[in-house]
């Protein structure tokens, strides 16, 4: 039985409030490069001896090294995310007059990518269970204006490629991937940014391989479009001072490179232990009796989910006193994302209105991120759990609780996070 506790007295939890965290922050970078520091210090030391510090053997190492574990033939490695989302619609030639199907569920760079181009952004909505664009949605607004679709692998989960692939081909469009998100996710056993005509992903620092800063790059299985994403990031400049087409600067610095190559040997491991963190969200929110209240995001059957982010649904109205009861309790969250881009103000012109997308304005409404990076504690993810059950005042039931054996230190000894500084 749920009993809502209103926000000056939330106690009802049957979990004293002695065995609980203080804090647990959303993301903490500090405790992965606790970890790996002398190896890092190390990797930028040396880029700095060699003086190049543009491209260079760290940058050809680093994307040799993602080919592989991504297995794909090409990794075009860019200054960002956002650029390898330009670069990979400059490389089909998008412009002025195009249209280009994107969800509107997602970070700006998936949308900005097209505006910035002179193409215009036609948002789908998306399933309400998966916050991945909806394939029905996308076809219906096919038009013979459409010149791609982007699916974005949201939260680290593939978007229904079994569905977009057909709709791409009837309309004879590729498909450009966002999957700034879902390095190492995949579909059917295959990686994603391998799976549609262009993957393009990000190096962030919060993202699943985060750089000391910005990065991304960019993956192709066609040999054509590997050449032109070559040429478009160094200005279309083949040989030195020679342009043979208008490109941008988008080149990953070798620093940058340098830390990426000492962490993407652990990618793996720590994309499991997001999967394992995961689970463990799914048993503690089953020992509680909060069904009615929040949705909890299940595993992708048909391919690995690799947990960017852990995005639950509160029902109801009350994500944003949910959201604030948790940061009284010290507990870190986020909104991916609170204004969907149909609704923002710098797309006004494109003439979208409140109501046009209904699943998507209502995830913006309800759902909240939760801790889920690598390092996370048991005791963590436990005191979050019990904290949103506190908030609603849910008791803990008997069977589910005697199932449990996750340890709750009283205190847990590790400087929080550092890195809050989490966008997208
Ligand atoms: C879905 C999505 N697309 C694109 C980007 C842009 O990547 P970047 O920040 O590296 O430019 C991000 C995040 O940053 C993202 O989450």
């Amino acid at each position: 039985m749920i009993r809502r506790s209103t926000d000056a007295n939330v106690t009802e939890t049957t979990l004293p409030a002695s065995d609980l965290l203080p804090s647990v922050p959303l993301l903490a970078l500090d405790r992965q490069y606790d970890a790996l520091r002398d190896q890092i210090r190390e990797a930028i030391n040396r880029v700095c001896d060699s003086g190049r510090f543009v491209l260079g053997p760290d940058v050809a190492e680093l994307e040799a090294e993602l080919a592989k574990a991504l297995d794909v033939p090409h990794v075009i490695s860019c200054a960002s995310g956002s650029d390898a989302l330009l670069l990979a619609l400059m490389a089909f030639g998008i412009g002025a007059g195009d249209e280009v199907i994107v969800p509107s569920y997602t970070f700006f760079a998936t949308a900005s990518a097209v505006t910035r181009l002179g193409a215009v952004p036609i948002f789908a909505d998306i399933d309400p269970t998966t916050y991945l664009v909806d394939p029905r949605d996308v076809e219906r607004k096919i038009s013979t204006r459409t010149r791609a679709i982007v699916p974005v692998h949201l939260f680290g989960r593939t978007a229904d490629m079994d569905a977009l692939t057909p709709i791409a081909a009837r309309a004879g469009i590729p498909i450009v991937e966002d999957a700034a998100q879902s390095i190492l996710s995949t579909w059917h056993g295959r990686c994603s940014g391998s799976l549609g005509d262009v993957g393009c992903f990000s190096f962030y620092p919060t993202k699943n391989l985060g750089g000391a800063g910005d990065g991304g790059f960019l993956t192709t299985t066609r040999d054509d479009i590997a050449k032109s994403l070559k040429l478009l990031r160094v200005h279309g400049m083949e040989p030195r001072y020679y342009h043979e087409v208008i490109g941008i600067n988008s080149r990953l610095d070798s620093i940058q490179a340098a830390v990426l190559r000492v962490k993407l040997p652990h990618l793996d491991t720590w994309t499991t232990a997001r999967q394992v963190n995961a689970a463990r969200y799914r048993d503690l929110f089953a020992e509680y009796d909060l069904a009615s209240r929040v949705a909890v995001p299940g595993d992708e059957p048909r391919g690995r989910h690799v947990w960017n982010q852990f995005v639950v649904r509160v029902l109801g109205d009350e994500r944003d006193a949910l959201r604030a009861h948790l940061a009284k309790r010290g507990v870190g969250t986020e909104i991916y994302y609170p204004v969907p881009l149909h609704l923002q103000k710098c797309f006004t012109h494109l003439g979208w209105a409140k109501g046009d997308l209904p699943e998507t304005e209502r995830a913006a409404e309800q759902t909240i991120a939760l801790p889920i990076f690598p390092e996370l504690e048991a005791a963590e993810q436990r005191t979050v759990v019990a904290r949103i059950a506190e908030f609603f005042g849910a008791e803990r039931t008997e069977t589910a609780a005697a199932k449990s054996a996750l340890p709750m230190p009283h205190v847990l000894r590790r400087a929080v996070g550092k890195a809050d500084d989490v966008r997208c």
